[in-house]
């Protein structure tokens, strides 16, 4: 199929079976949906280009005018490149965790990057949520993307990612299971999944060090956040895309766990994804051990495995964290 846009090949992602990697003797179905097949490889291309068209529908982005985020990384792909494809200026500003590769991606694409430390509170004048801030309100051009608190992200997810699945599954899914970094994935399809069965479960991975599932199940922090190694998933605060009300669980899930999955998919399934794509396999696999009847699981699997070269797939690296 030929396009005339780059842009129009974001979204309408498969859907695979999952073969080899599952639970002995399990009676489920684990699907993943691969969102590293849109063009800038994760799930963010998506919000990307929804972020920039609200923007510039409302106005708050001007021709040739700047965008700034803070980003782990996969949003600042995403929106370098509608950027690059839209003539737009970026900034975007992370902490210093995030991989060589991701930061090395996004200035390929000609943007300027402002690394920060990482684990610090977000309200502290270092942080990359505030460095973020103080950098647009300096730029009279510059919008500050936010993807955390932008509803126009839960909306892209609402309208086009939930409605996708729905179709390909044809409804029939029982569990969908996603990571939460901005919530706006989880969120926005957990809606409108919802909304054509309420029966549907949606469920989180949060990672061990994230505060969510306590927010969640108490609505108080019981444990205090901690740093954690996989990338894009979890929080030590509430998004405002987070939508609690169309969550059923959260199961937690740590490092180990994570990256040891990790480098399985890739040997056995092909599936090279990153760790927060393995973690929320692994957490639906957790979850799969509650269900009284057979089921239909998708994960949503949300970036490629490229991006953590120097990480999840160098061998010493995983064994200097003891995984
Ligand atoms: C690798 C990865 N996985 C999962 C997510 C979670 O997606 P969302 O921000 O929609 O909650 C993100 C987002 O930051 C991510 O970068």
């Amino acid at each position: 199929m030929i396009h005339k846009s780059l842009l129009d090949t974001i979204g309408s992602t498969p859907i695979i079976k999952l073969n080899k990697v599952l639970p002995q003797n399990s009676p489920h179905q684990f699907w993943a949906k691969l969102e590293f097949f849109n063009p800038g490889l994760s799930i963010k291309d998506r919000i990307a280009q929804a972020i920039i068209s609200g923007a510039e529908k409302r106005g708050d982005l001007p021709p040739g005018g700047t965008i700034v985020e803070a980003t782990s990384g996969n949003t600042g792909v995403g929106l370098a490149m509608v950027a690059a494809i839209k003539g737009y200026k970026c900034v975007f500003v992370m902490p210093e965790k995030i991989s060589m590769e991701k930061q090395d991606t996004l200035k390929a694409y000609g943007a300027e990057v402002i690394i920060t430390p990482s684990g610090l509170e977000p309200d502290d004048p270092q942080s990359h949520y505030s460095v973020a801030k103080k950098v647009a309100a300096e730029n009279p051009n510059a919008y500050l993307t936010n993807q955390y608190d932008n509803l126009d992200n839960r909306k892209l997810h609402f309208d086009v990612t939930g409605p996708e699945i729905w179709e390909q599954t044809e409804g029939q899914l029982d569990v969908f299971v996603a990571g939460i970094g901005t919530g706006g994935t989880l969120s926005g399809v957990g809606q409108y999944l919802k909304s054509k069965n309420s029966q549907i479960k949606i469920v989180c991975n949060d990672p061990i060090g994230s505060i969510l599932a306590d927010l969640h199940k108490y609505g108080e922090v019981k444990e205090p956040p901690a740093s954690y190694l996989v990338e894009g998933i979890g929080e030590d605060m509430l998004p405002e895309c987070v939508d609690f009300t169309v969550i059923d669980d959260f199961i937690k899930v740590n490092d180990k766990q994570a990256f040891q999955l990790c480098r399985r998919l890739a040997k056995e399934e092909g599936l090279m994804v990153g760790p927060s794509s393995a973690s929320a396999l692994f957490g639906a696999f957790e979850y799969a051990k509650t269900l009284s009847k057979p089921s239909n699981i998708l994960v949503l699997m949300a970036d490629h495995g490229s991006k953590y070269l120097s990480k999840a797939f160098n061998d010493k690296w995983i064994q200097e964290k003891g995984f």
